[in-house]
Parts: C-alpha cells; structure tokens; sequence
C-alpha cells in the first residue's frame, strides 16, 4: 500500500517539474485592536484542473498576517465555521492560559471565540495555529496557520526593512503532502511539495537594497536549512520572541518546525540577477526530521521515499529588480543589550526525558510515539506545578533517535547551554522553541511572570505535530501562592492542615509530601507581618502549632522545601 502511494506522489514530482513557476503569494495584513479571522472550509487549484479541499481563515488558505504592537490592547474574533471544533493558539504569545488558545480553549462550529489581552512581547515573528487535542496535525496541514508581527519601541528605532510586501517579506515554510486525488494528506510523511505562503514554486521580485525576510518554519514536522545559492552570507537579527542583541552572521540557518528568525540580505550589488534561497537539507546530521537518515535503527522503508529528504532543494526565487526609493542599504552593527536571568536566580531545576514509548504495539524509532518523563498526555492530569514568579531551569534530556523541537507556552526563554557548551549566537536570543538533537542535553532558564491560575494550565510539548498529537505533551500550572487555599493545598494531596478554624492549635500533616529533607514553616498576620509560633513535633510527620495566643482573624502559613513553597490560609476565630 505505502509503495503505491509512494509512486503516485512519486508521478505527481515528476508533474510538477514542469509546472510554471508562481509569483509568491503576500498575505493581506489585519491590524489591531480589533482582528476579525473567520476559520472556514474553503478550496485551492494548486495542481490544475484539481481542486483541493482546504481550511483557511478569511481566505482559500493561511490566515492574513496579524500587525500588533507592544502595549496595544486587542480583541481576536476567531469565527468558527467549520463542521468541526478548532481552537486557535497564539504561539509564543506571553497571555493569560484563558487566552492561549491551547485544548482546553475549545471553539464549537458554528461559534466565535473572543480573546482580549494586552500584547506583551517584544518585536519579533510569532504566529498562530489550531491547537485541538488530537487534531492539531489534521488542520494545520490542511491550511491553518498565520503570521503574527509584533512591533516596539525598541525595534522602530532601527534603520531596518519594514515596508511589508516592498522590503519586508513574511515568508511561511511549509512543506505539504498531496494524494492521488489532490487532497492535502492529514499526515505527513510524504510531503514532498513546499510551499511557501501556500504558493508551490515561488518567485518574488526584490529590490536591490537589504531585505527583511520573517522565516517562519511552519511544516508539521520537517526541519529547513536555510541558506543563499553561492553561499551569500545574511544576517540573523530575530530570534523567535525577540531580536538579538546584534546581527549575527550566517550562511546556514536551521529551523525546526515552530522555530521563527528574522534576517537581512543585502542584495545592493546583485541588481539584474536571480538567486535561489534553498534548504540545504543535504547537510543535516541524522537525527533530524528531514536528513537522509534519521535512525539508524530506522526499518521504516516510508522514510526515505521522501525525495526531499537529504537533498537540497529550493525554496524560492528571487529577481533582483531596481532598488526603491530610501532604501536600507547597510547592516545595523549591535541592537539592545539581551537581559538573561542568571543561572543563580533559579528556584528549581527541573528534568524533562524524552523517550520512545515502547508500551504501544507498533512504535518505531523514527515515528515514535514518544513520550516526556514516561507520561504520555492527559487532557487532566497536571505534568508540573509552578509559582508565579518562579525562576526555573528546565533540562531537556532526548534519550530517543529524533531530534525533537521541544516547545513551551507562556513564557521565552533563554538556552542556558546544549550539552554543557553555549547555543550558537542566533540562539541565545529570546527562544520558544529548541531543537533537542538525539542523545543532547538542553538546558533552558525562564520566569513564570504575570499570568498565574490555580486550575487552568499551560502546555510544553514537541512541536513535531504528530508527536504532540500523540501524547508527547503535558501541562503544567503557574499558582499564585497568595491565591491557594486550604482546599487547593489538599487537592495536591501533598500536605494537609487541619482544623479549619483552628482556635488553640493546628495541626500540618506532611507524610505525603513528596519532597524529603528540611522545610521551613513561616506565619504570617493579614498585614503580611511575619507571627511567632512555636512549632512542635506531634507525632511521624505531624506538625502541632501553637496559635492560642493569636489574635482572631485570617492567617497565612509559608512551607518552604528546597524546591517548591506553598501558602494557605487559616482562620482563628
Ligand atoms: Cu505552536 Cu503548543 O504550539
Ligand atoms: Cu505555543
Ligand atoms: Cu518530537
């Protein structure tokens, strides 16, 4: 069956071999405060006379390119007209969980979801895609996906590209599988056509001046290696959620899927010419999603039917026509400074494992599934409990044959280091995404700021969307300790205080407490003023607090262990 199939896309190469080349395709732009996407049913003529079912919001496919700037407060419609549920995910987006847009943000056919919030990131290429427990795969492939471009205060002060569609260039990679009838596959281990901006086989005019180019790697599960014909060098000045403290330059880039860089080109002297961007995919190690290889434990045949895989191929064409009026001509030489949170700073550090689920009948170490920290995903089961305001480092340990692009809501990060030695320059910017090659450790430090909920969590997960749509996932919650209550306390299951009210004395079950070693009982008075008590030791892990000399009113109690804290609440009467 797979051979079969695997020959007609085979046919459908050799086709579109000698198919015209297409001008590529600009989105139309939405700017604020109020953003309007209706997500519908829709069709595209990609391979004539066919038509091809697709999903597109406000149009046959993709989305328009959201303009947002820093501080703005906006409102996004995403109108459902689809026969089935969507949610809609603001990826990278620093939002409250409410308005992420993850699983738990489930929007009906037939119905509009209206998230509003402040944009709190800073200028760089984000985007957003559907998010649907199980589904995610199936409705980016076929055709959910956009650009989002935040701009800042920041950023307006350089002398860089930002005439979209003239200087500037969103440009969404993506690489898609068709069938024999000319329908986008659900999934994707064919695909074989890129697209860019959903044209096959692109060309772009370009003025002879330096360009902007917004790369957006947005295949499900496909790794680019991008770079210019003749090996032109450029210039990284994003990363995914921020720009970088200076250009850096390249004349390789990688991006896995999930994974966004901003870069410039000069192409003053290049006038009259056409180059190619392409993805020198020849020049992946094996591990990665889109080499010649990627296991060698690999019996998989399918793998390497892929023409793409391990070769180079191109992306898109540019021709170099007459500059435009004031235009950038040169290389800015340092942007602002990075603000990375010290290694000391962290509260906790924290292993996640990646490994290969070897319980399911027909794993393979190509395919997976695979899991983190041997837990495949729960729609609830809470992975992690954080604190607001927690300072963390997050190991992420691949134990598996793939390289995984591990990804997290919320919060950018900073990689701290991969196997003990600093990222590569265009990494050590504010990132969402990291590649994790096989057998690597990657170490990343972060801060859960501003959005903490006590019942609606976030996710980490691998943004291979077939990975993550089967279980290589997880929550996590940011509590607001000054928000958990007694009962919440309990619903951990990991301490118990009783009685509540308490008049002479209370009493601290810590058997269940996960963490063993030293903690610290602090109280505190409704003013935030720290309150003397003695503590003793009742009986096996028992606590008995003396509170008979406190005054009436509502208390806070603090337990300390060298990893986590908790705060409740009590009432003297
Ligand atoms: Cu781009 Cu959880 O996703
Ligand atoms: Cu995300
Ligand atoms: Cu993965």
């Amino acid at each position: 069956m797979n051979k079969i199939f695997c020959f007609c896309i085979a046919l459908l190469i050799s086709c579109l071999s000698v198919l015209a080349q297409n001008p590529l395709h600009i989105p139309d732009t939405l700017t604020g405060p109020i953003y309007n996407l209706t997500v519908k049913d829709s069709s595209k003529i990609f391979f004539p006379p066919n038509v091809t079912p697709t999903y597109g919001m406000n149009g046959d496919l993709l989305a328009p390119v959201l303009i947002m700037n820093k501080g703005d407060n906006i409102t996004l419609n995403v109108i459902n007209e689809l026969n089935v549920s969507t949610t809609m995910h603001w990826h990278g987006f620093h939002v409250s969980p409410q308005n992420d847009g993850g699983p738990h943000q489930i929007i009906n056919p037939g119905t509009t979801w209206s998230p509003s919030f402040k944009v709190l990131n800073d200028a760089a290429t984000y985007w957003f895609h559907p998010h649907l427990h199980e589904n995610t795969e199936r409705q980016v492939n076929k055709g959910l996906a956009g650009m989002i471009i935040i701009r800042d205060s920041i950023e307006s002060t350089y002398d860089l590209p930002r005439k979209d569609g003239v200087d500037d260039f969103p440009l969404i990679v993506q690489s898609k599988a068709f069938d024999v009838l000319y329908q986008l596959a659900p999934f994707n281990s064919y695909d074989s056509i890129i697209m860019i901006n959903g044209t096959i086989d692109p060309y772009l005019q370009v003025p002879a001046q330096v360009i902007r180019l917004r790369l957006l790697a947005a295949a499900s599960t496909r790794s680019f290696n991008f770079g210019l014909e003749g090996n032109i060098p450029f210039y990284q000045i994003a990363s995914d959620g921020g720009m970088l403290d200076q250009p850096v330059q390249l004349t390789r880039l990688r991006l896995s899927t999930g994974e966004r860089a901003e870069i410039l080109i000069d192409l003053s002297a290049l006038q009259g010419q056409s180059l190619y961007l392409k993805s020198y995919a020849s020049e992946f190690p094996i591990g990665i999603i889109g080499a010649a290889q990627v296991s060698l434990n690999d019996t998989l045949p399918g793998y390497y039917t892929n023409p793409l895989n391990g070769n180079d191929y191109n992306l898109l064409r540019f021709d170099v026509t007459a500059p435009t009026p004031n235009p950038v001509t040169t290389i800015p030489n340092s942007f602002a400074p990075l603000n990375p949170w010290l290694e000391s700073q962290a509260d906790i550090s924290r292993d996640l494992i990646f490994s290969l689920d070897t319980l399911i009948l027909l794993y393979s170490p190509v395919e997976g599934p695979f899991l983190i920290n041997n837990q495949p995903f729960h729609m609830d089961s809470i992975n992690i409990h954080s604190y607001l305001n927690n300072i963390e480092i997050w190991r992420l340990i691949n134990t598996t044959d793939v390289a995984h692009p591990f990804h997290i809501h919320d919060i950018q990060f900073y990689i701290l280091d991969i196997n003990g030695n600093p990222p590569p320059l265009g990494q050590h910017g504010q990132k969402d995404v990291v590649l994790v090659h096989p057998n690597d450790t990657v170490r990343f430090i972060t801060q859960f700021e501003t959005f903490a909920d006590n019942n609606e969590p976030y996710m980490y997960h691998c943004h291979i969307l077939h990975h993550e749509d089967e279980g290589m996932m997880g929550h996590f919650l940011v509590l607001d300790t000054n928000a958990l209550v007694i009962e919440e306390l309990i619903a951990l299951q990991e301490i118990t205080l009783f009685p509540n009210p308490a008049a002479d004395y209370l009493y601290f079950d810590t058997k269940n407490l996960k963490e063993k070693g030293d903690f610290h009982i602090t109280l505190y008075n409704v003013l935030g003023q720290e309150v003397k008590a003695s503590i003793r030791h009742e009986k096996e892990g028992i606590l008995k607090i003396d509170i008979a000399n406190f005054e009436s009113g509502i208390y806070s109690l603090t337990i300390k262990t060298a990893q986590r804290k908790y705060q409740g609440k009590f009432l003297k009467p």
